[in-house]
């Protein structure tokens, strides 16, 4: 069988997304599995080239990965015109000056969200990049979860009825750092002055998840917080937490469904998974997580009466049921590598441009003004 080489320039690949999702979880998983089968029976095999700021935290990636090229040059990796992807997982405030240079040097772009910092900067990045005529993608990834495929199947098959209401918790307990065990997130995230700040992160999965699960979100309410004021940094140093680590959405979303998410990184965990998304229609309900998805239909709707007087005689979760697995589920974000790398070599069909990335920035910036106003706040349709 015929093979084609790609080569793509990955930089913030010493990151944590980068390395563990990028990097092996999705490029060098596709390699080891002998490349990308694609529709003319040729094999796409994924030849990347790391960049980054450090030298020798380079050469040690690359070396202990089997990966042959590296450099701390982005201009000189952009130049090489036999590499045509650029893939950006860096820290967000870098992200927009990277690809803009990108775009210049005419490569294909995929990259993490938030694809920039503000919305007039992400749309002003798909305008370059379609009058350029390259191809471009952001990680959407929540929508290639097990638990949220399954989730969309229920939606399109009609299980729900009419839905009403979609009500999520994501988070999880981010330790201090200054006690116990260490911080398992980059300092970054708790500074306003770095682009951090849980709204910034959050809002742009939320917008793609009820977007393309449930309807358009055509307005948002948003209550933000930093219930942590001071963490320890990586280098052990004490700082101030100047963004939000909390935050409390409200989103009216089309055909009249409203949606409430609660998002923290200081919220200890009772609950199956780390998110959890439950979903009430008329004839049905849903709680997903990141795998798991489960269903209640109204069949099997229990007729609780509230008595406190005696002891709960209802085992509530015990009256749900598993949607099953069915099929292989693969890695969320190697699933939507493959598409994009479909997308540059085949020509095949991705929904998940800079525009649909400019529109979870837009959530996120019209969540940070809803909470300073104090108030709702209309999602404008956004156009190229
Ligand atoms: N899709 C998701 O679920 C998801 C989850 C977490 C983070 N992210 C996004 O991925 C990106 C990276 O996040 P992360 O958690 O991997 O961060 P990280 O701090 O672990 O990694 C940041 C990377 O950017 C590089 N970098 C470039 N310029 C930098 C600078 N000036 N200061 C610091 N680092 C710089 C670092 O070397 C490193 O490789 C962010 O944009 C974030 O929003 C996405």
């Amino acid at each position: 069988m015929a093979g084609k080489r790609i080569g793509i320039i990955m930089n913030g690949v010493t990151g944590r997304m980068g390395l563990n999702q990028h990097l092996l979880r999705s490029v060098l998983a596709i390699r080891d599995q002998g490349g990308l089968l694609l529709a003319d029976g040729a094999r796409l095999m994924p030849d990347p080239i790391l960049v980054g700021r450090n030298a020798a935290k380079l050469e040690d990636l690359a070396h202990t990965h089997g990966v042959a090229r590296w450099t701390t040059d982005l201009d000189a990796a952009l130049a090489n015109p036999d590499d045509s992807i650029y893939f950006d997982a860096q820290v967000t405030g870098a992200r927009a000056r990277s690809v803009e240079a990108a775009i210049a040097r005419g490569k294909h772009i995929y990259c993490e969200k938030p694809l920039a910092v503000t919305s007039a900067e992400a749309l002003a990045l798909a305008r370059k990049a379609d009058a350029a005529g390259v191809k471009h993608g952001v990680v959407q990834d929540k929508l290639f979860l097990p638990g949220m495929r399954k989730l969309k199947r229920l939606v399109d098959s009609g299980f729900f009825g009419r839905i009403f209401s979609v009500r999520g918790e994501f988070g999880y307990w981010v330790f201090e750092g200054d006690w116990g065990l260490p911080a398992q997130r980059p300092s970054w995230n708790y500074r306003k002055e770095d682009d951090g700040g849980i709204i910034s992160d959050m809002f742009c999965h939320w917008r793609y998840v009820l977007d393309h699960t449930f309807g358009n979100v055509e307005a948002v309410s948003c209550l933000g917080r930093t219930d942590i004021p001071q963490r320890v940094d990586e280098a052990g140093k004490r700082y101030a937490c100047t963004a939000e680590d909390t935050a409390y959405g409200t989103f009216q979303l089309a055909g009249g469904i409203v949606a409430q998410i609660n998002s923290s990184w200081d919220f200890r965990v009772y609950r199956d998974e780390l998110f959890s998304l439950q979903v009430d229609g008329t004839l049905g309900s849903a709680v997903a997580g990141l795998r798991e998805c489960r269903v209640q239909h109204r069949v099997n709707t229990p007729r609780p009466v509230w008595n406190p007087d005696i002891p709960n005689p209802h085992a509530f979760r015990e009256q749900w049921q598993d949607v099953p697995d069915n099929t292989a589920f693969d890695n969320a974000f190697k699933v939507q590598w493959e598409m994009f790398l479909r997308h540059v070599a085949e020509d095949a069909p991705f929904a998940h441009t800079f525009l649909e990335g400019a529109k979870g920035v837009q959530l996120a910036e019209l969540g940070l003004q809803s909470w300073a106003e104090r108030r709702w706040i209309d999602v404008p349709a956004l156009e190229l």
